[in-house]
């Protein structure tokens, strides 16, 4: 038989990226020893460094590449001496686009041993899942500015959905929702009171391919602003939770202090179809740069995650142990960059041993 091989591509990028990417490569690299697959990793040079130096931001044969890969681990985007946007946009949103990563998956999901700023709230209160949809919404550009500068400025920017970009993404919630097979229970949250068109197209859509196809999930219905509302008093009603783009942006950020903060969570920008994308949803984080105290913890998540998605499972749940295993121990402190009780290479080798 032979082995199993995988092409991923990896863009530390910015700041800590490249020192988080590092421990999870770490991490997936025991858990292919073990289960017997094997990774080329192939190095990208891209973010605000190279920015800086060339001008370059993403050139079009890199892309080209990228879209030839079994999937691509991402570190961090974003440059203290680079104008906000212009990494995001020409990197990030970029590659989400032209990838067409439509699903952003972000578990939610406390940690045993993990510190939440939520009262008398768990691990078996906080887990559920996040599924942004990452194609449209206000994110695609639509929009424009005139006048500038002037007291009469208009400035205009949509959301925009189509029926197939929403229906794509309701699909892949249902199915997250079925497999995951816990409470099969899928909330959309949306904004029906006042967004009349994009969220009315949501509800619409939401419920006829939820009775037509899966009867068997159980829907219900969430404004956004309840959304965060709930999320903070009464977590342990999610199962899974489906939104557009920009909403999504927002829970999620909410999401992610629930479970201990930056440290921990991470996501996946997927395209189930192509070449998907996997990254700690903290920042490049300037500050701790280069000082190997940063946690790689949700790094190594997303390299799990990553690993469940190419096909792995096996890998990936091992790893998802590890990281238990590891937090359970005690040995590490705290998420919080430099109050680990560990250094960032010793978290990756302490959870690649537990693997
Ligand atoms: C995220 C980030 C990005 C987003 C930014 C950096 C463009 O906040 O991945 O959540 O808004 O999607
Ligand atoms: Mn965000």
């Amino acid at each position: 038989m032979t082995e199993k091989y995988y092409k991923i591509g990896v863009i530390g990028g910015d700041g800590t990226g490249p020192e988080v990417v590092q421990e999870g490569i770490k991490v997936v690299e025991a858990a292919a020893a073990k289960t017997g697959f094997k990774v080329e990793w192939i190095e990208y040079d891209l973010g605000g460094e190279r920015y800086m130096r060339t001008g370059e931001i993403l050139p079009d044969s890199v892309l080209d590449e990228l879209k030839t890969l079994d999937s691509i681990y991402l570190g961090a985007i974003g440059h203290p001496e680079v104008k906000p946007g212009i990494l995001e946009k020409g990197l990030l949103l970029k590659l989400r686009f032209e990838l067409d990563q439509y699903i952003n998956l972000r578990p939610v999901k406390l940690y045993p041993n993990v510190e939440t700023p939520l009262k008398d709230k768990g691990p078996e209160d906080i887990d559920y899942i996040v599924v942004r949809e990452n194609s449209g919404d206000l994110y695609t550009g639509v929009g424009g500015v005139t006048m500038k500068g002037t007291p009469n400025e208009v400035a205009i920017q949509s959301s925009v959905y189509t029926r197939c970009q929403v229906d794509r993404c309701l699909r892949y919630a249902f199915e997250v929702t079925r497999r995951r097979n816990k409470k099969m229970t899928l909330a959309l949250c949306g904004k029906t009171n006042v967004l009349t068109y994009v969220y009315d197209l949501w509800e619409r859509a939401f419920h006829e391919m939820g009775e037509k196809e899966y009867p068997d999930v159980k829907r219900e219905y969430y404004h956004v602003d309840a959304t965060c509302m709930w999320m903070v008093k009464n977590p342990e009603w999610f199962d899974v939770i489906v939104t557009g783009n920009m909403f999504g942006d927002i829970i999620t950020d909410l999401g992610a202090i629930t479970q201990g903060g930056m440290g921990i969570a991470a996501g996946g920008n997927i395209n189930p179809e192509g070449v998907s994308m996997f990254e700690p949803i903290g920042g490049s984080a300037p500050k701790y740069t280069g000082k190997n105290v940063i946690n790689p913890m949700a790094a190594i998540a997303a390299g799990a995650m990553m690993l469940d998605t190419v096909g792995e499972s096996e890998a990936s749940q091992m790893i998802e142990a590890a990281l238990v295993q590891a937090l359970s121990s005690g040995r590490i402190q705290n998420l919080g960059a430099g109050r680990m009780g560990m250094s960032t290479t010793e978290v990756g080798d302490f959870i690649a041993e537990k693997v």
